[in-house]
């Protein structure tokens, strides 16, 4: 296959393909693509997306959100293991892994629980996992509350050189809150969710990871405080790695007016403080990885009051335009500090073989209309979770074609 009059580098060349990856970039004479005004990226690599299967399909299943994946210009994607039963074991992750191979349009990595059932009490088996193809382990959902439990699952994953994603908060402070605490939610008389519920258990892992020596990776951060712990741990030589989420970047806890369920999620959107230390955060290098936290949910899950609603944004389809918008349109950083953010850093954290744009790499690709401007609109989702907040915005840079290990698995709408 050959990519045709694609912009790399500032550059018009061709991409000529084969056996999934980049023979040649240059000139060619033959015919192919048509690649006329987009901009070719290394696909897009998600370290955090719910897929919801098994158990949970009538959110999303492995078809559907690996649709989701490609329509979004991703090449891979991590699913976490909240799901019904979870993924706690060899034969799960197995399972999975057989799954993915007969029906995703994307690479997928299942991510193992850290915890039996991620009931935060028993170490899971994570060589039998990885063995099977775990990429990393996670109690997502819920974090692993007991620190004697998560130091020895640290120092496991230090022997066998796996991450450990950890969904940083504090039950205790989160107390049965739904939204970020401050006048908005005290507005609506919904109960808030202090930035210390997030922040206590970012240390505590810090901590653990400093005594031990090893690498530790948090979630979905949301908050100044946590950019700035994260930041002075950097600072100090600790292992600490962490993402944010496109939400964190383009919306604040505004978008809960009128008790749009649509914008509650965990952590909690923020205020506009928060966003823009976020945004610091990613331009001093603060914060490693943009991943999704793609969280679809039905409309049952939805529509109903908010302390009842489920917490999730589905993320997949809107990622890369979002942050597009919010960052690069708006001079805070360059497009290739943005694939590097959701391409190369959670590759290289995970271990994973790189994709930039070069002879003889593998051949993900995304190629991106980056003048297109658009209106958000979830109807369209390929993604059976249709629940953004995100719908009706204005937003630049639409993912036209997205090749997949060689193949195009998306193009214009339509998954191939
Ligand atoms: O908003 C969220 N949704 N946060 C989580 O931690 C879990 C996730 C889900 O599984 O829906
Ligand atoms: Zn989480
Ligand atoms: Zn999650």
């Amino acid at each position: 296959m050959i990519l045709k009059n694609v912009k790399l580098n500032n550059k018009i060349v061709d991409i000529l393909i084969e056996d999934g990856k980049i023979l040649k970039i240059g000139k060619s004479t033959v015919e192919g693509v048509d690649c006329k005004g987009l901009t070719a990226v290394p696909a897009f690599c998600d370290m955090h997306t719910h897929l919801r299967e098994p158990g949970q399909t009538a959110k999303e299943d492995i078809e559907s959100g690996s649709s989701a994946a490609v329509a979004g210009g991703y090449s891979d994607v991590c699913c976490m293991p909240n799901t019904t039963p979870v993924v706690d074991c060899d034969y799960m992750v197995e399972y999975i892994k057989l799954k993915a191979e007969k029906v995703a349009k994307c690479n997928v990595h299942p991510v193992g629980a850290i915890t039996v059932g991620s009931n935060g009490e028993l170490m899971a088996e994570y060589n039998k996992m990885k063995d099977k193809g775990a990429i990393a382990f996670s109690d997502d959902g819920k974090p692993v509350a007991n620190p004697n439990v998560m130091k020895q699952a640290l120092e496991y994953a230090k022997d066998i050189d796996v991450l450990m994603l950890c969904h940083c908060e504090d039950m205790s402070l989160t107390n049965g809150g739904v939204a970020n605490e401050g006048a908005i939610a005290t507005a609506l008389g919904l109960k808030g969710i202090v930035t210390a519920s997030e922040e206590l258990d970012i240390a505590k892992q810090i901590i653990l990871a400093e005594m031990l020596d090893t690498r530790v990776h948090i979630c979905h951060i949301s908050t100044k405080g946590s950019v700035q712990l994260i930041r002075e741990a950097k600072a100090r030589g600790v292992k600490v790695s962490c993402e944010t989420c496109p939400h964190y970047i383009s919306g604040t806890e505004d978008l809960i007016d009128g008790y749009n369920t649509f914008a509650k999620v965990n952590p909690p959107l923020r205020t506009e403080e928060d966003r823009l230390a976020i945004i610091e955060g990613i331009k001093d290098g603060t914060i490693d990885v943009i991943a999704t936290d793609h969280a679809p949910h039905t409309f049952k899950d939805k529509h109903c009051i908010f302390n009842d609603a489920a917490n999730g944004i589905s993320g997949l389809e809107t990622a890369f335009s979002l942050c597009y918008t919010y960052l690069v349109k708006t001079g805070e950083i360059t497009l290739e500090k943005l694939v590097e953010l959701m391409s190369l850093k959670p590759r290289d954290l995970l271990r994973l073989p790189t994709n930039e744009i070069k002879e003889g790499n593998i051949a993900n690709i995304t190629l991106v209309d980056l003048d297109n401007k658009y209106k958000i609109d979830s109807t369209t989702f390929k993604s059976k979770g249709k629940n953004t907040p995100f719908n009706g915005f204005e937003v630049y840079g639409k993912v036209a074609k997205t090749i997949v290990n060689g193949i195009i698995k998306y193009e214009d709408g339509v998954i191939k």
